[in-house]
């Protein structure tokens, strides 16, 4: 393993709109990038802005700006987003700086003096919003092959880099690499689509607009925007500079990753250019997924909320990151919906690792007085388990993280928190310490959760670093040395006697109905505010509590479809951490079934034991805070106020 690793993001044109779908692949760069730094390697993260081209200048004189300022106040936005998703980039760079245009001046100046650009007419399709130009036979029903796109017919003078005498040395390359182009599907849609049928030579000029880096020989001239875009990751690096250093240590990268529309720029064009030059190719070009809506691209957002801002304000930003590093492999494209986001948070953020936390340390503060307890009784058998699953993390981590498979890795050790949730109900804990004679196991049992919780912070650092953060603190392990990778090989670190400091759930439970339709009132008000002139701002709506009123009048038809039944409640306790639900054990006929109820407030569970209730027996099951519910019980009134409806009468009859 070579000691330094360079990875870089696409740089993004200035967008007044950057989308979740955007963020997805700064994240999935910058949890690559935290990851090799646990690992101890010198990392170079380079992310920034592509700045020139046509489209830019036209947005910008509409707006009755020079292009300039008019990238100026978007980039702010830009590296706003990235400050609040936490990513952790080295360098940014941006196209209109002098490093970067002094380089591509002089790259250009080079091919030049070597023959390798020439001049000479151009004559094409070009798809303006891609920047793209493409052939008669590249088109897709006349329209551009990447978005659908009405293209129009160009015909000026223009330079000319001598792409095709690089092919055959490109080809060459691709075969005897098998991992230069990834998922490998790609690999072949490159080889068949553009490079086997013969490659074309690349326009790199352009003279019909102004915005973009001058061709040092000729004024009329500014380049194509790919040439001067693909060189960022060079000239980030002063690539021909006075001082090249960087380039000397980083270069060539271990990774673009870019989407999968942008991969032929960086495994043909980009690779034929670095040819040219002399200089080595990227070690890996890796193309990934994109992000879609159900029933359509991300831009046309209907309902679900695109915007990485107010996403991360409302959920943080490792809630974000996990759900879009989690959700589907690097390679494929993810479904995004407001529904699936709260659905993750809720059943593997809150549920399983959140309330294993405070459980643990909840524990440890109850039975230990807040001091993690030494390992004093293990027991190989049942705490066997965790310790082997605990020590296969590390390598884990590395082959996932060599192979990109973040999702995996987040999975397999979503699996380690799932062992240690099912460790707590075999060993249970509460049930050792009414036994003053198991204090020594239950002290290995919550050494045990304490320890593999370590483990947890360190394994998920590079995607969630401030939920990472937060455990540590919370179990008092948040040194350099117990956070660092190597600590985690080998389960059993010395941390008997820290102190545990509860703090704040890490993930509060979301109510799906009530998060949904916040998210809507947030969209709908952030949308209201981009438009000019400001239209009126509607009075914010109280969340609308739902409709109980029933309808005046049904069929008996209708009310035989619901089965009332008696039942008597055979056991009923507080829901771990509610304030408002009940769990009840009511017995009907030969039938027992779980029922939640929010009626805490106004029944005790002892006063419910023995009453027979009347159950609403065939709704369909239900889940709340994660805890089955087969039924309902009648009630009447509110809050303080409830009251439950009983029967004298046996158990298991119907109501009618
Ligand atoms: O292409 N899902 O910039 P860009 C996933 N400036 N990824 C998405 C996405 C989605 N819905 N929408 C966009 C450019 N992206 C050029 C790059 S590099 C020398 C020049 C990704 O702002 C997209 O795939 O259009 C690309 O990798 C990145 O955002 C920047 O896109
Ligand atoms: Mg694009």
């Amino acid at each position: 393993m070579s000691d330094k690793y360079y990875i870089t993001t696409p740089i993004y044109y200035p967008s007044d709109k950057l989308h979740i779908g955007h963020a997805y692949c700064t994240t999935a760069a910058d949890s690559l990038a935290r990851f090799h730094r646990q690992l101890g390697q010198d990392v170079m993260f380079l992310t920034g802005t592509d700045e020139h081209g046509q489209k830019i200048e036209k947005i910008a004189h509409e707006k009755g700006m020079e292009p300039q300022e008019y990238v100026d106040g978007i980039v702010e936005g830009i590296k706003h987003l990235w400050e609040l998703m936490n990513i952790s980039y080295d360098d940014f760079i941006r196209t209109t700086e002098p490093r970067h245009m002094d380089t591509v001046q002089k790259i250009f100046q080079k091919l030049y003096d070597q023959g390798d650009i020439y001049k000479g007419v151009y004559e094409s399709w070009y798809c303006t919003p891609c920047e793209s130009f493409w052939t008669d036979q590249q088109l897709v029903d006349g329209k551009c092959p990447d978005c659908g796109r009405e293209v129009t017919r160009l015909k000026e003078d223009a330079y000319f880099f001598r792409a095709s005498k690089y092919a055959p040395k490109l080809i060459e390359y691709i075969e005897s690499h098998p991992h230069f182009i990834q998922p490998e599907s790609r690999r072949n849609e490159m080889m068949n689509n553009f490079l086997l049928p013969g490659l074309e030579d690349l326009c790199v000029s352009r003279s019909s607009f102004k915005w973009g880096i001058p061709v040092p020989f000729d004024g009329d001239h500014v380049m194509y925007v790919w040439l001067d875009a693909l060189s960022n990751y060079i000239s980030a690096l002063g690539y021909m500079s006075d001082d090249d250093s960087l380039f000397e240590k980083y270069w060539p990268a271990d990774l673009h990753l870019v989407g999968k529309e942008i991969v032929r720029f960086h495994t043909i064009t980009w690779p034929t250019i670095l040819m040219a030059l002399g200089e080595d190719l990227p070690k890996r070009v890796y193309g990934h997924g994109w992000l879609t809506l159900q029933g359509g691209k991300m831009s046309k957002s209907k309902g679900n909320v695109v915007d990485p801002e107010i996403l991360v304000g409302r959920y943080g930003a490792d809630a974000v990151r996990y759900f879009l590093m989690r959700e589907a492999p690097l390679g494929n494209d993810l479904l995004f919906s407001n529904e699936l986001l709260i659905g993750a948070i809720n059943a593997d953020l809150a549920n399983d690792l959140g309330n294993l936390l405070s459980r643990t340390v909840a524990m440890i503060e109850k039975y230990f007085d807040g001091v993690i307890p030494a390992d004093e009784a293990p027991d190989p058998e049942v705490d066997g388990v965790l310790v082997e699953m605990s020590e296969a993390i590390p390598s884990m981590l590395e082959r996932k993280y060599a192979d990109l498979k973040i999702s995996e890795a987040l999975e397999e050790t979503w699996q380690f928190i799932s062992a240690m949730n099912k460790y707590i109900d075999t060993t249970a804990p509460w049930v050792l310490a009414k036994d003053p004679d198991k204090k020594e196991r239950l002290a290995s049992v919550l050494y045990h959760l304490a320890e593999g919780l370590r483990v947890v912070s360190v394994a998920i650092q590079s995607v969630m670093p401030e939920t990472a953060a937060k455990m540590a603190a919370q179990l008092g392990v948040d040194t350099e040395e117990l956070q660092s990778f190597e600590s985690i090989r080998i389960f059993g670190a010395p941390i008997a006697g820290r102190h545990v400091r509860k703090g704040e759930a890490l993930f509060p439970r979301l109510d799906l109905e009530a998060e949904l339709a916040a998210l809507e009132e947030l969209r709908s008000s952030r949308q209201e505010k981009a438009p000019e002139p400001q239209p009126e701002k509607k009075p914010k709506q109280k969340k609308q509590t739902k409709q109980l009123e029933p309808p005046s009048q049904i069929s008996i038809d209708d009310f035989q479809k619901v089965a009332l039944r008696t039942g008597v409640v055979l056991e009923s306790k507080v829901l771990e951490g509610s304030d408002k639900l009940l769990v009840s054990q009511v017995k009907m006929g030969d039938e027992t079934r779980q029922i939640v109820s929010g009626i805490r407030e106004a029944v005790s569970p002892e006063d419910l034991v023995g009453k027979t209730v009347i159950v609403a027996a065939n709704l369909k099951p239900a889940k709340l805070r994660g805890t089955l519910s087969e039924g309902m019980l009648l009630a009447v009134g509110e809050g303080k106020d409830t009251k439950l409806l009983t029967a004298d009468a046996p158990d298991g009859l119907l109501v009618k």
